[in-house]
C-alpha cells in the first residue's frame, strides 16, 4: 500500500501552457491527502525538473522533440525505480506526451505489463502522419514495436526502446481519431472500445472484454493512462482538446473501480488537466472529477469500503 507520486509540470507536447500547473493544483486540491486518508503511504517525489533546450526546433513537423525526449527519459528512470520499490507509480501531468516516459519506465521494471489507454484520442499518430506535430498525439507510435518501421530517428528520442506490442494495448473512450490512427488500429487489430461501443455494449461489457483481451488471466501488471478528456466536457471542461460525447463520471469511475479490483494496477497517469482553461467553476469541477477518478483507481468504491482494521 505504497504510492510513489511524480509531478510532471510539462506542456510542450501540445500548445496550451496551463496544463503544466496541474500537478501543483491537484496537490493543493488534496489529491494526495485523500490517498493518505484511504490508508496509503504516499511518497511524493515532487515535480520533475526539466532541462532547457533553447534551440529545440521541429524535426519534420514534430514540435519540441529534444525537450520532450530528455524529460521522458528522466520520467522513465523515476517510474522504473519507483515500480521496482514496489510502489504504485502515480504520475500527475502535464500533457500526455509524458506517457512515453511512464509507460517506458513501467515496462522496464515490469516487462510483462499491459496498457489501458482511456482517452477521447488514440494518441498513436506516427510523426509523419500527425496533422498537428504535437507529441501528445504520437505517444504510442514511439512505444509500439510493430510501428517502428514508420517512425524516423527523432532527435531526443534515441533512448526509447519500443517496449510494447500493439497486442498489449486496449483503448477505451475514443471519439476523435485522425485517419492514420484509424488505419493503424485496424491494420494491427488493436483492442479498441470507442464511445460507439460504450453506447452499444455498456461500460460493464466494455471493461470485461477489454481486460480479457489484454490480460485474460489477470496476471499481468496494468498501466492505466487516464486522459481527463476521455470524460465528457460536462464533467471535465478544463482540458486542452475537449471532445463532446464523452464518458460520464459514472462510466469513468466504473473503469477505475474495475481496473483497481484486478489488484494488478501498478502504474497510473493522470494527464491533460488544464487548470487555466474555462471558468473558475470549470476548473474546480475538473479537479474534483480528477480526484474522484484517482480515488477509484486506488480502491475507493461507491458501495463503500470496509476499514482495513475492521474485525
Ligand atoms: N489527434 C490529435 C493530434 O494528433 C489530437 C491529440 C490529442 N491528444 C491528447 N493527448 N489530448 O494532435
Ligand atoms: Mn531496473
Ligand atoms: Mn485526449
Ligand atoms: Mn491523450
Amino acid at each position: 500500500r505504497d504510492v510513489g507520486v511524480l509531478g510532471v509540470p510539462f506542456c510542450k507536447g501540445q500548445p496550451r501552457p496551463g496544463v503544466a500547473q496541474a500537478p501543483q493544483r491537484l496537490r493543493d486540491y488534496g489529491m494526495l491527502k485523500k490517498l493518505e486518508t484511504m490508508g496509503y503511504r504516499v511518497h511524493d517525489y515532487g515535480d520533475l525538473q526539466f532541462q532547457e533546450f533553447p534551440d529545440d526546433y521541429p524535426a519534420w513537423n514534430i514540435k519540441y522533440p529534444r525537450s520532450i525526449g530528455a524529460s521522458c527519459k528522466k520520467i522513465s528512470n523515476v517510474v522504473e525505480e519507483v515500480t521496482e520499490k514496489g510502489q504504485v507509480a502515480l504520475t500527475l501531468g502535464g500533457d500526455h506526451s509524458l506517457s512515453i516516459g511512464t509507460v517506458h519506465g513501467h515496462a522496464m521494471a515490469e516487462p510483462n505489463m499491459c496498457l489501458i489507454w482511456v482517452d477521447a484520442h488514440s494518441d498513436i499518430n506516427t510523426p509523419m502522419a500527425s496533422p498537428s506535430g504535437n507529441i501528445h498525439g504520437m505517444v504510442l507510435s514511439f512505444l509500439a514495436k510493430e510501428l517502428q518501421k514508420y517512425v524516423p530517428r527523432v532527435p531526443g528520442m534515441e533512448w526509447v526502446k519500443p517496449c510494447l506490442s500493439t497486442k498489449d494495448i486496449a483503448f477505451i473512450g475514443l471519439r476523435d481519431l485522425d485517419p492514420a490512427e484509424r488505419c493503424i488500429i485496424e491494420q494491427y487489430n488493436i483492442t479498441c472500445y470507442t464511445m460507439h461501443e460504450v453506447d452499444r455494449m455498456g461500460i460493464h461489457r466494455v471493461l470485461e472484454e477489454a481486460l480479457h483481451s489484454v490480460n485474460p488471466n489477470l496476471d499481468r501488471p496494468i498501466h492505466l493512462s487516464y486522459d481527463i478528456d476521455s470524460l465528457d466536457p460536462a464533467v471535465s471542461p478544463s482540458t486542452g482538446t475537449p471532445v463532446p460525447g464523452g464518458l460520464s463520471i459514472r462510466e469513468g469511475m466504473y473503469i477505475a473501480e474495475e481496473i483497481a479490483a484486478t489488484g494488478q494496477l501498478t502504474g497510473i497517469d493522470l494527464v491533460e488537466v488544464n487548470p487555466e482553461l474555462g471558468s473558475k467553476q470549470d476548473q474546480e469541477l475538473t479537479l474534483f472529477t480528477a480526484c474522484e477518478i484517482i480515488g477509484a483507481c486506488f480502491g475507493k468504491r461507491r458501495k463503500g469500503n470496509v476499514p482495513e482494521d475492521y474485525v
